[in-house]
């Protein structure tokens, strides 16, 4: 994702922890126009996420950053753009108080690290960049995907987790989050507590209010997972292969990191639209060329 501005500049490393400071380095402390300018690439993340996930706002955004208390892990690649460098992509994450069901269906209530949003850039996609963010916040987080809740995380999440972190099939839940086999066994008994099916003040209630939920209003008559249509649970069949450290995406060779500008980027690619099937036949016929030598 290009912007009009030096992205080197604005984040020295090629991984930027944000948090409600919106203080990406020291150089940009206290000086008002990079500052705006870190505004813009967070918003401009943020649309692109939503559109791509078919969203009808944004769930991340400068204003909501400062006013929560998340973190967001961005991604750069240096050398783009005519060094001046572009945005490859970004993960959200934070804690939340959830009601979650374990396996006996029982009530139970933790805090766990969420998955709040994630995404790269169209172009980008399928090349290892969303892995190398993921275990950049999984090294800085000393935490297992395990032991984190996802937000209503979308078919191609469903099937990154898979994939890379052996993440399948999931405990249901009644509200938007998922989390799978395994979170209940590895959490600390201290970070879960069993809670009563009534409280004194009424019966539980396990939605909790997010961004999302927001969002999503039109689909909680039947909340996720329980929609049958289009379940995205589906899509993560067997597919995981954490032995191949990455799988085969992050093998292929990557792109030039930004052919797409930030502004009037392409039409949102879902895993089946036609353009994205002809960029994929473009790309393993290139892979194929290159594996033969020929460039
Ligand atoms: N269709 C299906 N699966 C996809 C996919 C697509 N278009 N793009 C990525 N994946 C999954 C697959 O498991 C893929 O492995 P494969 O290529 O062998 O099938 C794997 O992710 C690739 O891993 P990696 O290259 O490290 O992931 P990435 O850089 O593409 O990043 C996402 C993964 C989900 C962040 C990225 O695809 C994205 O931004 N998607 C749009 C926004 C979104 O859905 N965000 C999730 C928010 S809940």
């Amino acid at each position: 994702m290009e912007f009009p501005f030096d992205i080197n500049h604005l984040f020295p490393e090629r991984f930027s922890i944000l948090d409600q400071t919106l203080v990406a380095g020291r150089k940009t402390a206290g000086m008002p126009h990079l500052q705006a300018n870190i505004e813009t690439v967070i918003d401009e993340l943020g649309r692109a996420s939503a559109k791509a996930q078919q969203l009808p706002a944004s769930i991340t955004s400068a204003s909501k950053l400062q006013s929560q208390k998340h973190q967001l892990y961005l991604l750069k690649d240096v050398e783009s753009n005519g060094g001046r460098g572009v945005v490859v992509g970004f993960l959200k994450v934070g804690y939340k108080k959830l009601f979650l069901l374990d396996r006996q269906g029982s009530h139970v209530e933790a805090e766990p690290l969420c998955i709040l949003d994630f995404y790269i850039a169209e172009n980008l996609q399928r090349y290892g960049y969303g892995r190398e963010l993921f275990d950049f916040m999984l090294q800085h987080k000393k935490l297992k995907p395990v032991l984190m809740a996802y937000d209503r995380p979308s078919p191609k999440f469903l099937s990154f987790l898979a994939k890379h972190y052996c993440l399948t099939p999931s405990v249901p839940q009644a509200n938007n989050f998922v989390v799978f086999e395994g979170f209940f066994v590895n959490i600390s008994v201290a970070q879960l507590r069993k809670v009563p099916l009534r409280k004194p003040d009424g019966e539980i209630k396990p939605y909790s209010l997010m961004e999302r939920e927001v969002v999503h209003q039109e689909q909680r008559a039947r909340p996720w997972p329980f929609a049958p249509p289009h379940s995205p649970q589906r899509s993560v069949s067997s597919q995981c292969s954490p032995s191949l450290s990455g799988g085969s995406s992050p093998s292929r060779p990557r792109p030039q990191a930004a052919q797409v500008p930030a502004l009037g980027r392409s039409r949102e690619q879902s895993p089946q639209s036609p353009l994205l099937e002809r960029c994929r036949e473009r790309r393993s016929s290139s892979l194929n060329r290159s594996h033969q030598g020929l460039h």
